[in-house]
């Protein structure tokens, strides 16, 4: 079955589908995204997904096409049409189409909506967990607001590269203060040697991750003590435990930092812990 996606108003084959060369998105990066997990047909934290993408929307002072109750209609009916029962959908919104020009484009140009879905082999995924993945520290060099969820992520992509040609999953993003902000594409954690988590605390440095949100519903049920805060990379190398968070692979254990075995080099118990229970304090909608 070929894949279905929404452009502008249609649900085409993916093979027709088409975006204008003059898109914004195409040709300045000037446009937000959304990536929610959808597990059996069903979105998971919709609702904080979408009112991110309002706020991601509303910092780039792009205007709003659609209720986002027309949106996740849209969203479920690209996950129907595409038959994920387990897996993902992207939502992308651009300033629209327009000559181009630095400025904003004439008022009342609408923005360009496209959404994706695509199946995620959950089995896979558990493999890769119950093994743990390896991460590598790299200078953050991306630009001073990625609270917003930009499109634009060519740094997010060099890292990504960098550290998949280094045999490791995700790269840590280390700011001037020798700090780790976040993953390219997840939030970090780190468990102390008491047992204690730590996680960045939200401002402009990092992405207000919904998986990280969520995650304080989990670790409150469990008891554990939290603290949000920057962490150090020799902190991340001396850690008890770690692990990443995000929408499409929910709580992953590091097992490796650089050349530092983390713990025993297994799965640590409280990230595993963290990971089986995550879908009991989500939304399914
Ligand atoms: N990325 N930080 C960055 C830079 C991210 O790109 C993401 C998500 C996260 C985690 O956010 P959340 O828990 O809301 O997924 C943190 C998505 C999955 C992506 O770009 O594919």
């Amino acid at each position: 079955m070929g894949r279905i996606v929404y452009v502008n108003g249609r649900y085409v084959p993916l093979e027709h589908a088409m975006v204008s060369v003059e898109d914004r998105g195409y040709q300045f990066a000037d446009g937000v995204y959304e990536v929610c997990e959808v597990r059996a047909g069903r979105l998971i934290d919709e609702r904080r997904h979408l009112a991110r993408l309002v706020r991601s929307l509303d910092e780039l002072r792009v205007a709003h096409l659609m209720s986002l109750a027309a949106l996740g209609i849209i969203l479920r009916e690209v996950v129907r049409r595409n038959r994920v029962h387990d897996g993902l959908v992207y939502v992308q919104v651009t300033r629209g189409v327009a000559r181009r020009d630095h400025p904003f484009p004439p008022a009342g140009t609408k923005p360009a909506l496209v959404v994706t879905a695509r199946p995620i082999d959950l089995a896979a995924n558990e493999r890769v967990a119950a093994e743990g993945v390896a991460v590598i520290t790299l200078p953050d060099e991306r630009w001073a607001r990625v609270d917003i969820k930009s499109i634009s992520l060519l740094p997010n992509v060099l890292a990504k590269q960098a550290a998949r040609e280094q045999g490791a999953r995700e790269a840590w993003l280390v700011d001037r203060d020798g700090k780790i902000t976040e993953g390219s594409s997840s939030n970090a954690w780190i468990v102390d040697r008491d047992g204690k988590l730590i996680t960045r605390s939200l401002d402009h440095a990092i992405l207000a991750g919904i998986t990280r949100a969520v995650l304080f519903n989990v670790i409150r049920a469990h008891g554990l003590s939290l603290e949000e805060r920057a962490f150090t990379v020799e902190e991340a190398h001396q850690a008890r435990e770690a692990f990443v968070t995000s929408a499409t692979q929910a709580v992953m254990p590091v097992v490796r930092i650089d050349d530092h075995v983390i713990g025993n080099g297994a799965p640590g118990l409280i990230a595993s812990a963290l990971r089986r229970d995550y879908h009991d304090h989500a939304e399914a909608t």
